[in-house]
């Protein structure tokens, strides 16, 4: 790997060729790859003859996840009527993301979404999905990802005049808020005033909690009108009102090149060529709102809350960023070669709060790292326990971004990192991600200094569909005395 970005673009492209390699059709169509018999898998320590595994969340789900990975490669936990297949080694689940993606599917990630955000593109699946895929891949390529640079620049400086110092601020509200305007703006080529975006990341928030409770939900459970679910389904339809404004203000690039031209174009197709309904641009766009500005928001979130934590990282990062925005030089043209501290502080975020689980479904019987698992089984790949591996990582629970510096030879553990999945469905946005994280992460660095509100306030990762912060209350004060 020369420098990690080049090889996290490498990976990106190298995972999605061979897990296209072998067509994406259904796998009902396809041979049984990997159907033999197979060692069984163990049941987790610690059941309970009646509440089968529930007692290992008595301390939450993530320190039950930590707790899952000690207990093997793979292992399975019975809460209620049914098991669960928890996968706790990186090899294992990239043999399930990338090498038998034929045999798994998403049908829990797909009743979680498809309610919130339509059908998006991580509700599809085989040819559908490699054919929505190709639609919007265009837009995270390597030059349209060069190209948005200047612009996260603009917005992330635009939202730093705005930001209030010496108030209190919900971090993760906050980054929410900065990563939607990078979403809108740069992706969409569109814009709404300040207030609107704070409304949507504070909307996006609630239809994040609805698609964790539906994927939490056991399939024959239908949705309940709950008053917190009617105030999700009023939240979705104000979403989809936001963002039909959004597709009347687009403004395309000059290559016509972003996100809701190459949308738009497929809603229009050429005579005779494939196309997809005006309706699904906005599933499209709500998609890619919801999932790009929580994914980021709160891995800078806990960004701050771990160089707040640690004086000379933070500034470290701070000179970094003085160097490149307090210089009184022009931005350089690849702005992000001049962030490689920042850029690991993302990845370290990554590595330490990720989102828990992926979840998938065995579509039949098949083997896995020798493991038989059988037709249907409700898989979760441990990410959070598996970026915890004392063994992959060393000082698992320390937040060290120069384990991720180009000189360390770790940084090509494809197994033991996957905060962006892997395979057919990994994150189509990985490099974008990467890139508008580092940015944002500098640009405030530049500007601001970050404390908690309360020193003596615990903050605590809960569980979602991402890992967030319970409550990370801080303040922004300009800081004086910038090192250019
Ligand atoms: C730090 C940021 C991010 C993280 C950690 C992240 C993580 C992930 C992961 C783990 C997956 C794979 C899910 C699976 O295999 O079932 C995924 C897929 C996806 N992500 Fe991201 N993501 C991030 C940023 C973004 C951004 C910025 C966008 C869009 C603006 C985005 C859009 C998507 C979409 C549409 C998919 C579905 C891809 C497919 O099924 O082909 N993500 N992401």
């Amino acid at each position: 790997m020369v420098t990690k970005r080049a090889g996290t673009d490498a990976l990106d492209r190298g995972a999605f060729e061979a897990a296209h390699a072998s067509g994406g059709h259904c796998p009902a169509a396809a041979p049984a790859a990997g159907a033999t018999a197979g060692r069984e898998v163990p049941s987790a320590p610690g059941k309970h003859w009646l509440l089968g595994h529930l007692p290992l969340l008595r301390r939450g789900i993530l320190p039950a996840l930590v707790e899952l990975r000690a207990a093997g490669p793979v292992v399975t936990v019975q809460a209620g009527t049914g098991s669960t297949y928890v996968v706790n080694d990186g090899a294992l689940a990239h043999e399930i993301l990338v090498d038998k993606n034929q045999v798994f599917g998403k049908e829990r990630m797909i009743r979680g979404f498809q309610a919130a955000t339509g059908d998006g593109l991580n509700t599809l699946e085989w040819a559908e999905h490699q054919e929505r895929r190709r639609i919007v891949t265009p837009a995270f390529g390597r030059a349209s990802t060069a190209h948005a640079a200047p612009l996260i620049c603009q917005v992330a400086a635009d939202f730093a005049r705005r930001w209030p110092v010496g108030t209190p601020l919900e971090m993760d509200r906050e980054m929410l808020k900065l990563s939607a305007d990078i979403t809108v703006r740069c992706l969409f080529r569109s814009e709404a005033d300040p207030d609107t975006m704070s409304w949507l990341a504070t909307k996006m928030s609630t239809l994040s909690k609805g698609v964790m409770l539906r994927m939490a939900a056991p399939a024959w459970c239908p949705p309940l009108p709950t008053p917190e679910s009617i105030d999700r389904w009023r939240a979705k339809r104000r979403v989809r009102q936001v963002v039909q404004g959004l597709r009347e203000r687009h403004t395309p690039t000059e290559r016509r090149d972003d996100l809701l031209s190459l949308l738009n174009a497929a809603a229009c197709p050429a005579p005779g060529a494939p196309g997809i309904p005006s309706t699904v641009v906005s599933d499209e766009l709500v998609t890619f709102l919801g999932v790009g500005s929580e994914t980021i928001g709160v891995a800078l979130a806990w960004a701050w809350h771990e160089l707040a934590r640690n004086r000379d990282l933070e500034q470290a990062v701070q000179r970094e960023a003085d160097a490149l925005f307090n210089s009184g030089n022009p931005l350089p043209e690849k702005v992000d070669e001049h962030l490689p501290l920042s850029t690991q502080v993302v990845m370290e975020a990554l590595r330490l709060y990720p989102l828990p689980v992926v979840p998938r479904n065995a579509l039949r019987e098949v083997t896995v790292g020798g493991f038989r698992f059988p037709r249907g089984a409700d898989v979760l790949l441990n990410l959070y326990g598996i970026h915890r591996d004392p063994a992959l990582h060393p000082r698992p629970d320390t937040f060290d971004p120069y384990r991720w510096a180009p000189e360390s030879a770790r940084t090509a553990l494809r197994n033991a990192y996957l905060p962006y999945g892997a395979g057919a469905h990994r994150c189509v946005a990985a490099p974008f991600a990467a890139l508008s994280g580092a940015i944002a992460l500098a640009t405030l660095a530049a500007q601001f200094q970050l404390r908690p509100a309360d020193p003596h306030c615990q903050v605590r990762a809960v569980a979602g569909v991402v890992t967030r912060p319970d409550r990370l209350v801080m303040t922004a004060t300009p800081r004086t005395g910038k090192t250019i």
